[in-house]
């Protein structure tokens, strides 16, 4: 593909401005998934080193009745954010089908190929459920669908420990946010990674096929195709921290010689010295403790945590209090 400036700067392209002009550059991880990008993350969740999907998947086969039982018997809709392939979310459907709850299932995401996959799948496997997808970003998709009618519930899930890409501070006004788009009595599930031996959770992001490595430098990939970027990726190296009583794991890109980099969208240039990182992302864990206080800062009653037995992921149930 060939790169044509526009006049007009895209959010991509205005966020990468702002990023490299910080003191410690900065890129947003939540430009990672590109088409590419996306098919690597759907690998790290299969490698072996990546323990947080069948830690939460083995949550969600333990869990679903528990779950059940803090539902009220309302019909209610089942809300994802961040739906991806929805394959754990499929160990709740069918037992919530099995047991003859009535639900309707609204899958968000921003990938329109993975909801028409999903569709594609829930169709085959259950042709009369009541499924209804939005491509959005998540408050976008909140915004139109608007407050529950016909006294339904809301059972919201935000899975995947997707809360850890934002800082603790920013985790709690994003919480805060959904608890306004919810009424008295609607439930959120949040999968949160839980602080543990500090080698496992570099190791996770650290794979031995270098598949979190590749995932980090797609960003310069696509940087280069999007806007006009001649980062030369050879030079650039994966480099992951983790700070044990902070709970942050820091994804950075670090040039191993001096780079002078032109974006032809910005009509910029930007030099990096040798090893000067660019931050890219944070994966935040947390203890249960931790957790609890963010449900209360965020205004939800906490109701439960469901782990799994070696305690290296939550799911955690928390209640929008009724006055
Ligand atoms: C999507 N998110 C929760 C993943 C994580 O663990 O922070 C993204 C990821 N980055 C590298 N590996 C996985």
């Amino acid at each position: 593909m060939t790169f044509t400036p526009t006049s007009r700067i895209s959010a991509f392209a205005q966020d990468v401005l702002d990023g490299l002009n910080r003191p410690v550059r900065q890129l947003s991880s939540k430009w990672f998934y590109d088409d590419r990008g996306t098919e690597l993350f759907r690998q790290i969740m299969r490698c072996p080193e990546y323990y947080l999907t069948e830690a939460e998947a083995c949550i969600y086969r333990q869990s679903v009745p528990q779950l059940i039982g803090a539902l009220d018997g309302r019909p209610f809709d089942l809300i994802e954010l961040g739906a991806g392939d929805g394959s754990k979310t499929q160990i709740l459907i069918e037992e919530f089908l099995r047991v003859g709850l009535r639900f309707s299932y609204r899958p968000i995401d921003l990938s329109g190929s993975a909801l028409a996959e999903l569709g594609n799948l829930i169709k085959l496997r259950w042709p009369t459920l009541d499924f209804d997808p939005i491509q959005a970003d998540y408050f976008e998709a909140l915004n139109r669908l608007g407050t529950a009618t016909g006294g339904r519930q809301r059972l919201l899930l935000f899975p995947g420990a997707n809360i850890g890409n934002f800082s603790p501070a920013e985790a709690v006004a994003v919480l805060q946010r959904l608890y306004s788009f919810l009424s008295p009595d609607d439930l959120l599930l949040t999968g949160f990674d839980l602080k543990k031996d500090p080698s496992m959770v570099l190791a996770a992001y650290n794979d031995a096929d270098g598949l979190t490595a590749a995932f980090n430098l797609n960003l310069l990939v696509r940087i280069n195709r999007e806007l006009g970027g001649n980062f030369e990726l050879d030079c650039w190296r994966h480099w992951e921290t983790y700070d044990p009583a902070e709970g942050a794991a820091r994804s950075f890109l670090l040039p191993i010689e001096p780079q002078t980099v032109h974006l032809q969208a910005l009509k910029r240039q930007f030099q990096f010295r040798a090893w000067e990182p660019i931050a890219v992302e944070i994966s935040q864990k947390y203890n249960l403790r931790e957790i609890e206080g963010m449900a209360d800062a965020a205004g939800f009653s906490f109701q439960d945590h469901f782990t799994d037995d070696r305690l290296l992921f939550t799911n955690s149930l928390w209640r929008v209090p009724n006055p």
